[in-house]
């Protein structure tokens, strides 16, 4: 990880004031190493929002923002996404390799036997009011998990760790299906080991017991890619606050429900949903300009959801994989005219033409056509993010694994530029 080069800090007399080591990679943005700066210059570096910082050194996910690559464990996503499962990606994710099919058909075989939950568990939705947003249901009970399986919580041991992962990754769904299910008032559908992990959780979602359930292949392979494109990140803002929370040696549990409830927020994983509000809110064709201006209005804070990233500043490769699948799923379900999908490619169209979106290099995100998709799939527009948080999981899991097995893990504590009163005596109340 060493390389020879080192960047020196000179002072305005142009005096070396320290000298730092730069890191290089396998590939991306040399770092200049600055642990050892506040030792030798009594400063701190200050990088709100850490735009120019690598808080962690991983092999997991690879982004090069200005050309729009993605790889997870050097694979390029375009490529897993047309040629792997959900589950691969997974086993990809968590062991670095892609599986040979013995190894496949016995990670599918695990997580299958760990889709149901702890029955005592379903009683903690009771506990929720029916129109909870599901995020809020979620982020309760995924947090509950811990209390219910510790018998494999020694974050040491990498036995528990592994069987962590299995299970999260197993019962998210059927969690993410119950809360949908709780919300509108129809009975928890258990799993079913027959089906895949995709069409299992189409079924807990979308099914009832008074009815057969035949999935349809487009479909579950469009929610499959979903779920591809959204399985990881690299330090994104809720993967970022699992390592954080895992740093301190919370459970797994109490560390992915951190992400969860992270990636809630409409800049990340709420964006999806916002998408969808937002397309609701302009109606029709004929009103999206007074919406563009709104985006361009400096003093207006409304943005147009579903498009900017923090990294791609060209195209997001998810974009481009989630567009041609929005595309076959309404022909697949003939809903090609469908009024908001019309609408999101007009507000695509004059957005990507229009100067101050292209000055800004702001790019519809893979968001913008996920939950045109999502919809198209039935699922309600505030079980998006829900459904985010499913494809993420497994991302989560491998960063907390990854942080928890390297040696030079250590809590993470920033520091801060103070902006506050210095010191001062407090005056008694009757002087104040
Ligand atoms: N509409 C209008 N203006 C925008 C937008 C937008 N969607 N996004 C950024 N800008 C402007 C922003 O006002 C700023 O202008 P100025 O330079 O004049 O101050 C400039 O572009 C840079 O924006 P920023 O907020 O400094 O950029 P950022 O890297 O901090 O934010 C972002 C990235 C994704 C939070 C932001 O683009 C955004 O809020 N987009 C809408 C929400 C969204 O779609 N989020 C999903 C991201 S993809 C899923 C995920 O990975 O979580």
């Amino acid at each position: 990880m060493t390389n020879q080069r080192r960047v020196t800090l000179v002072n305005e007399e142009n005096q070396s004031v320290c000298e730092l080591p730069v890191l290089s990679g396998t590939t991306g943005p040399d770092v200049v190493d600055v642990q050892d700066l506040y030792k030798k210059t009594g400063m701190f570096t200050y990088d709100p929002g850490y735009t120019s910082t690598a808080s962690c050194s991983s092999k997991i996910t690879f982004i090069d923002g200005e050309a729009g690559i993605l790889l997870y464990r050097g694979y390029p996503i375009e490529q897993l996404a047309e040629q792997c499962t959900f589950l691969e990606v997974c086993y990809l994710l968590l062991n670095g390799e892609l599986p040979t099919s013995s190894q496949m058909d016995q990670f599918e075989h695990s997580v299958t036997m760990h889709t149901m939950v702890h029955d005592q568990l379903t009683n903690f939705f009771k506990g929720f009011r029916r129109d909870a947003h599901p995020m809020a249901i979620i982020v309760g009970v995924v947090g509950a998990l811990s209390a219910f399986y510790h018998d494999a919580l020694d974050i040491t041991n990498k036995k528990d760790r592994d069987l962590c992962a299995i299970r999260l990754i197993a019962k998210i769904p059927t969690i993410v299906a119950m809360s949908h299910k709780y919300s509108i008032g129809l009975p928890f559908m258990h799993p079913q080991n027959k089906l895949s992990y995709v069409e299992n959780f189409m079924r807990m979602m979308l099914a009832t017991p008074c009815d057969d359930f035949h999935p349809n292949p487009i479909l579950v392979k469009a929610l499959d890619r979903i779920l591809i494109l959204h399985a990881d990140h690299e330090q994104n803002a809720s993967t970022s606050t699992v390592r954080l929370a895992g740093s301190s040696g919370a459970n797994p549990y109490a560390c992915i429900t951190a992400g969860i409830a992270c990636l809630w927020g409409a800049a990340h994983g709420g964006a999806n949903e916002a998408v969808l509000n937002m397309l609701e809110e302009i109606g029709d064709i004929s009103h999206i300009d007074p919406y563009i201006k709104k985006a361009k209005d400096k003093n207006d804070p409304f943005r147009l959801m579903g498009f900017g990233h923090r990294v791609y500043k060209n195209y997001d490769p998810r974009a481009k994989l989630m567009r041609a699948t929005c595309h076959e799923v309404l022909n697949e379900l003939g809903l090609h005219d469908d009024r908001l999908f019309k609408l999101a490619l007009e507000l695509e169209r004059i957005a990507l033409e229009d100067e101050y979106f292209i000055e800004k290099k702001l790019y519809p995100n893979v968001d913008f056509y996920s939950g045109i998709v999502l919809r198209a799939l039935g699922i309600p527009s505030n079980m998006f993010t829900a459904m985010f948080a499913m494809g993420r999981s497994v991302g989560w899991i491998a960063h907390w694994d990854e942080m928890i097995s390297d040696p030079e893990q250590k809590i993470g504590r920033p520091r801060q530029l103070y902006t506050g009163s210095t010191r001062r005596d407090v005056v008694p109340m009757a002087a104040r």
